[in-house]
């Protein structure tokens, strides 16, 4: 039985994470911003706590003394981060050097979630030994923790994923469920077809993030699904596997969307270093929207 901390665990891959170490019997507790969880479980512990706080983020990993510390938490409104750029670089940078100084003082190991926006996307797909070289404000904060662990000295991996969905309890719309919200009201949506990458099931990363502990593999991966395919051909799957209108479906380039935040467009990751390393296979489009239309099926969200 292990003692793991897990932030943002009211985000989707935090659900995801709290249940697969639970599952485990894993002595597990969540933080979050919120005053409560918002799962249900009764077999792990919640607390509140701001990550951009020193002294109680310190306070709080002192008392518990994780061996492991799994941060999850981040600003992800890539858009966002471009305008509120101090809120940005508080929450998904000072966080993580405040999280590296409270374990360093127990020992504990990090697991950092990192992204595909590290790159420029313009000679994916991408091997953990490329050089990043990010466009937005968002992969530059992202990039900045990356960094930050690996010049800490502490035991650490980090896993670069991408294009993450799932369904979970009271989360903010994913590809995936914005997608099914839109056509399940019938209405006419653009999807871009020049951003490609791996689309990745929050509960796989979570399995993944559950081997690197059980492998004891602490390095830096390429984390997410096995296929590369492009938004707008993932989401004609998306409406096969849901039985909804795909000619509602309409495509669109990058360029006539107006994004706040530039996409690194031409992304994916090569996988084959995260798959030999935790013996693992990750999962196939088809398999991980299987898995998904099951979970969707069980938490029934609020679209
Ligand atoms: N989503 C993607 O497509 C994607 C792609 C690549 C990488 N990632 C990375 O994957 C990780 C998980 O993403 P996700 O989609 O599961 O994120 P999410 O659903 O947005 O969850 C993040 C959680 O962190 C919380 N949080 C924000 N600021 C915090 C703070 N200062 N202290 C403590 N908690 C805080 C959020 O609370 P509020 O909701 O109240 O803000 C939220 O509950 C992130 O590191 C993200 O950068 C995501």
């Amino acid at each position: 039985m292990e003692k793991i901390l897990i932030t943002g665990c009211n985000g989707l891959l935090g659900q995801k994470c709290i249940q697969t170490f639970v599952s485990q019997k894993d002595d597990v507790l969540g933080c979050d911003l919120h005053d409560r969880a918002v799962l249900k479980e009764k077999s792990f512990r919640y607390v509140n706590l701001d990550l951009v706080d020193r002294t109680r983020v310190k306070e709080i990993v002192n008392k518990f003394k994780p061996m492991y510390i799994i941060n999850t938490a981040a600003f992800t409104n890539v858009d966002a981060c471009e305008i509120e750029r101090e809120k940005c670089w508080k929450t998904n940078v000072e966080a993580v050097e405040h999280l590296i100084y409270a374990a360093k003082k127990v020992d504990a190991a990090i697991i950092q979630i990192s992204t595909d926006y590290v790159f420029n996307g313009e000679s994916g797909p991408y091997r953990e030994s490329d050089t990043p070289n990010p466009l937005g404000y968002y992969g530059k904060s992202k990039l900045a923790a990356e960094n930050l662990l690996i010049e800490s000295g502490i035991k650490h991996a980090i896993l670069r994923t991408m294009i993450l969905y799932g369904c979970g309890v009271n989360i903010r719309l994913n590809f995936t469920t914005w997608i099914i919200k839109k056509l399940k009201n019938k209405e006419n949506i653009s999807v871009v077809t020049d951003q490609i990458g791996n689309p990745t099931l929050a509960n796989d990363l979570a399995y993944m993030i559950r081997q690197v502990i059980n492998k004891n593999k602490f390095d830096l991966y390429h984390a997410s699904g096995k296929e590369i395919i492009d938004r707008y051909a993932f989401a004609l799957k998306i409406a096969d596997q849901f039985k909804l209108d795909k000619s509602l479906i309409h495509p669109i380039k990058s360029s006539e969307l107006n994004q706040t935040a530039p996409r690194p467009l031409n992304s994916g990751f090569i996988i084959d270093k995260l798959e030999t390393d935790l013996s693992t296979e990750t999962l196939t489009i088809k398999e991980s929207l299987t898995l998904f239309k099951k979970d969707y099926k069980k938490l029934k969200p609020a679209l």
